[in-house]
């Protein structure tokens, strides 16, 4: 009891000798990327999804070389990703890695890195995808028309 007495004392002395130094409080308004005060209610802009079926849309481009490219059509319709089922792999699964047709008007396949276990058999394509790649949203992400928060100057093209 006496011990937690003398810490609360010595809790309390550095926080008064710091607050001593302390410069103006910070706004609320001034700490996040919000802009608007803690106390206040907003009413952010309502955003939607990408409601484009698949099937008619164009590729979008991608960010750098290697990115996982962004997904061009609605995904409501494939959601939740869970253990059992993946609706994603339904269209873009890619048998013909393992010998079996490629059926005709398949989508973008799934490419070969995402059967393959990099870490431990990087040259083998298996017939299963490896589990890393199982929760295609986590790389792959759809498309709304949320404006940027902040300027992205992030560019792909090479600066000379
Ligand atoms: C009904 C079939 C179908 C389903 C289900 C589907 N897709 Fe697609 N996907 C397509 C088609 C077709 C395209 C080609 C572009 C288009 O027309 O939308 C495509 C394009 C893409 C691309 C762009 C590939 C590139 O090279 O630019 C990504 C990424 C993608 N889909 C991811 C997903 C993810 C993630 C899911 C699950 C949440 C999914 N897709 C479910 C049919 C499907
Ligand atoms: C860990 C991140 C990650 C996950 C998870 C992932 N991908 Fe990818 N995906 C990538 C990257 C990176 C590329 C680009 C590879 C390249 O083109 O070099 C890619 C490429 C693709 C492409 C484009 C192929 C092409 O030829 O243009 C499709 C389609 C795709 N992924 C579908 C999926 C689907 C469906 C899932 C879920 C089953 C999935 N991915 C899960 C990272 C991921």
């Amino acid at each position: 009891m006496m011990i937690k007495k003398y810490l609360v004392s010595a809790l309390f002395i550095a926080l008064s000798a710091g607050s001593a130094y302390a410069t103006a409080p910070i706004k609320t308004e001034e700490m996040g990327l919000s802009k608007t005060s803690v106390f206040d209610v907003p009413t952010p802009r309502v955003y939607h999804y990408s409601d484009a079926a698949p099937g008619a849309n164009k590729l979008l481009p991608r960010a750098y070389l290697g990115a996982p490219p962004q997904v061009p059509h609605a995904v409501s319709d494939f959601l939740p990703i869970t253990r059992e089922n993946n609706l994603c792999v339904a269209c873009h699964a890619q048998p013909d890695l393992w010998g079996k047709k490629l059926e005709a008007g398949m989508p973008v396949p799934i490419p070969a890195t995402h059967y393959t276990d990099r870490r431990n058999a990087p040259d083998k394509v298996t017939d299963h995808l490896i589990n890393g790649r199982y929760n295609c949203n986590q790389c792959h992400v759809p498309q709304t028309d949320a404006p940027a928060l902040v300027e992205n100057t992030f560019s792909n093209k090479k600066k000379r």
